[in-house]
């Protein structure tokens, strides 16, 4: 199903706009189904653990705003002026380009790289992924009514059916971009088929553009994670806020308390929510009941950490060959920018 945006906010809006729903009723429940097993079996596995996807409902996605502007999480402001630097680079390389997001948030670094483009003339299709309607048509028409040329097409879908259903780009060159350092949010083997499906959208000679947190000093990274003003404790416990609206559950958030520490030998951060005493909790649209042992842990994030050469040795072996690596001069987050050999 396909449709154009109503609601003008520039002359030729809807000549610019096309939002496409990819998600339709069979894949929505058929992915409702695999989210409850999937809650269902997180919980009832020895350690406990819940897909941090749940951190996502409105609140946890404002939480995250408010994370990005911490003090102590240097990660947002250092790709930012990491990609400030190097965007004008990316957009020489790639020339004409089709870039497609996945994840735009607040579209803040989006539009340092629609800027890049914009300054040297290139033509600019893009194209946003994300699974909120709300979210992809509000920061679709803020960046159309400040860039007059640009055409964006919108895919509300998860960002593995929309990188299988991507077709061939309508400019000469496609960049996929995954900034943010999301890619630490996936565990080893996730990463694999991650980038399989990179590949698969992309056409050879086209483009991937990284960003990635890197390995460093845990006296840095564990404050990231543990801010003086407890908006990531915040964050953490709002999961459970979510799990209770999602499957009418009866989670007691003054009974957790956030945890997150660096586990130097797998090099990711690791964040849980301790339970302060022994509780049963019910979720009844899961039609589950869960006993919770006191002191006991329930894995809610890992955010891995890369070294810059392992990462370039797994991208190689997927056929993307690094062509540029930018990092800021503590080297503490890096940006590659990649090209589809084979
Ligand atoms: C989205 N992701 C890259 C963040 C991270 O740093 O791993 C999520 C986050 N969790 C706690 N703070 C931020």
């Amino acid at each position: 199903m396909s449709n154009t945006a109503s609601g003008n906010t520039s002359p030729n809006l809807e000549n610019r706009l096309q939002i496409e729903q990819l998600l339709n009723a069979a894949t929505l429940s058929a992915s409702a189904l695999t989210e409850k097993s999937d809650v269902i079996s997180g919980l009832t596995q020895k350690p406990k653990s819940v897909q941090a996807r749940y951190f996502y409902d409105d609140d946890g996605s404002q939480l995250f705003e408010q994370i990005c502007d911490l003090p102590e999480y240097y990660l947002t402001r250092t790709e930012t002026a990491i990609l400030q630097e190097c965007v004008k680079s990316i957009a020489q390389i790639t020339g004409a380009c089709e870039l497609v997001e996945l994840g735009s948030g607040s579209s803040t670094k989006t539009r340092i790289l629609l800027d890049a483009y914009n300054q040297l003339n290139l033509p600019l299709h893009y194209v946003s992924i994300d699974v909120s309607a709300g979210i992809l048509e509000s920061s679709a028409k803020a960046l159309l009514a400040n860039y007059p040329s640009l055409q964006v097409h919108a895919l509300v879908s998860t960002y593995e059916l929309a990188l299988k259903q991507l077709k061939p780009a309508s400019l000469p060159n496609r960049l996929i971009c995954f900034i943010g350092s999301s890619l630490g949010n996936l565990n080893p083997q996730e990463c694999q088929v991650f980038f399989s499906q990179i590949t698969k959208a992309l056409q050879r000679g086209e483009y991937f553009l990284l960003g990635i947190d890197l390995h460093k000093s845990k006296n840095i990274l564990e404050p990231a994670y543990n801010d003086s003003q407890g908006v990531t404790a915040a964050f953490n416990l709002n999961m459970l806020n979510h799990l209770n609206q999602r499957f009418d559950g009866n989670f007691d958030l003054t009974q957790f308390e956030h945890l997150a520490f660096y586990n130097e030998t797998q090099r990711q951060i690791e964040m849980y929510l301790r339970s302060l005493r022994a509780q049963t909790v019910t979720l009844n649209a899961l039609d589950l009941t869960i006993e919770i042992a006191s002191d006991e842990t329930i894995l809610t994030e890992i955010s891995r950490k890369f070294d810059l050469n392992s990462i370039q040795q797994e991208l190689r072996s997927h056929g993307l060959k690094p062509m540029q690596v930018w990092t800021d001069a503590n080297q503490h987050f890096g940006v590659l920018l990649c090209r589809l050999l084979n």
